[in-house]
């Protein structure tokens, strides 16, 4: 592939990966069995970006594994209802056209796990968006490095990646013990835990923590705990006694952070820089909304009718799910609006909305960075209710 009898694509491919694993001192490639390619939104990627996907595209560049793409910058079927303008539309498309043509599975979600890119214990992958990486190496206990946009589509064209980092048992060893001393039981805790710990984590420099204190979580707790760490402390994986697998057999570390109630309570308010009554905007589904959680939705929503622009994001796959089950129409009844294939932080809405409330500590964080909103972090139901009010 390095010389080129492979085509273009796959000989660029490899040279990134090949500089790659010389800057981490990698002795040897791996074949990955899957890929998530992040940096899919135009709002993100630009002109520029357009440009490198078509000439890889061009170039002959083709998947060689599963391999399934971020949120993009809008829902690819009702773009117009979400307000987005037909020359964004336009180039979004090009960009995910681009993909198409090398291969890659179009689904557009933060939550490949959700939607058949399910990786086994154990297995090498090369994911590239940080709240999946966090959830496929400590939830899954797959074996990924945090890749980036280019890195994770050269594996892709390539089917391997540097041998390196988190596909070794020796960097997945925790480094910290996290000791939870809180109550934590809905995603807004689990996000509000994951920013106090990220934070006090990576101010120790500290990078696997061994979270100890929790007794349960679900599969919608750990995605948002995934994300919120993964944004506030850089992780992307971490030991869970009872809950991941790999914690069985782990020593806790000696060097204990504690968060308390108090810790957690300072951290919501971090967040909370809206009053209520200044919310005009709700989005649920960060990282994007399991099937269970749509249910929820449409069951608070039923008969009712929303006073706010509303956003539902999740994945194509289970949007059409829900369409089937009849949630879809419950919600649509409402006023909601389906944001399916993109999300509150990659959609082109800076400066559209004064202030939101989610239930996402990530989407508290990017909310305010890229598109200016003030944020107000709430449990579930109480997100749903805000839109009501
Ligand atoms: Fe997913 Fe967008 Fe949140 S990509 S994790 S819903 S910022």
């Amino acid at each position: 592939m390095l010389d080129g009898d492979y085509g273009r694509a796959a000989q660029k491919a490899m040279q990134i990966l090949v500089a790659l694993g010389k800057i981490y001192g990698a002795e040897r490639m791996i074949p990955v069995s899957s890929v998530q390619i992040a940096g899919v939104s135009y709002d993100n990627l630009g002109e520029a970006g357009l440009q490198f996907l078509d000439e890889m595209a061009q170039g002959g560049g083709r998947a060689r594994v599963l391999t399934t793409l971020n949120p993009a910058g809008m829902d690819t079927e009702n773009w117009q209802v979400l307000g987005i303008s037909p020359e964004f539309a336009e180039r979004q498309q090009k960009v995910i056209d681009a993909f198409a043509r090398m291969g890659v599975m179009t689904t557009c979600t933060c939550t490949p796990y959700l939607v058949g890119n399910l990786p086994h214990f154990g297995e090498h992958i090369a994911w590239a968006e940080s709240s999946a990486v966090c959830y496929a190496n400590a939830v899954l206990g797959a074996r990924t490095n945090r890749e980036g946009g280019p890195s994770a589509l050269a594996a892709a064209l390539t089917g391997v990646t540097p041998d390196y980092g988190f596909h070794q048992d020796k960097d997945r060893l925790p480094d910290a013990t996290v000791q939870v001393d809180a109550t934590v039981v809905e995603n807004d805790d689990f996000g509000a835990l994951g920013k106090a710990a990220g934070e006090a984590l990576r101010k120790g420099g500290f990078s696997v923590p061994y979270i100890a204190g929790l007794e349960g979580a679900s599969v919608e707790n750990l995605k948002s705990l995934c994300a919120s760490l993964a944004t506030y402390g850089g992780i992307a994986l971490f030991h869970m006694p009872g809950i991941t697998p790999e914690a069985a057999g782990l020593a806790p570390p000696g060097k204990v952070i504690t968060i308390s109630q108090g810790d957690l309570d300072l951290v919501r308010q971090s967040m909370n820089d809206a009053q209520i009554g200044e919310v005009d905007f709700v989005s649920l589904g960060c990282p994007h909304l399991s099937i269970r959680e749509i249910a929820r939705i449409a069951e608070l929503l039923e008969g009712k009718r929303v006073t706010k622009e509303f956003w539902i994001t999740t994945a194509r796959p289970t949007k059409q799910i829900a369409d089937r089950l009849g949630y879809t129409e419950m919600i649509e009844a409402a006023g909601a609006k389906f944001a399916a294939d993109t999300c509150c932080v990659v959609a082109p809405i800076k400066g559209r909305f004064q202030a939101m409330a989610t239930d996402s500590a990530k989407a508290c964080y990017y909310a305010y960075a890229k598109n200016g909103f003030r944020t107000f972090l709430l449990p579930f139901d109480q997100v749903v209710e805000a839109a009501l009010r």
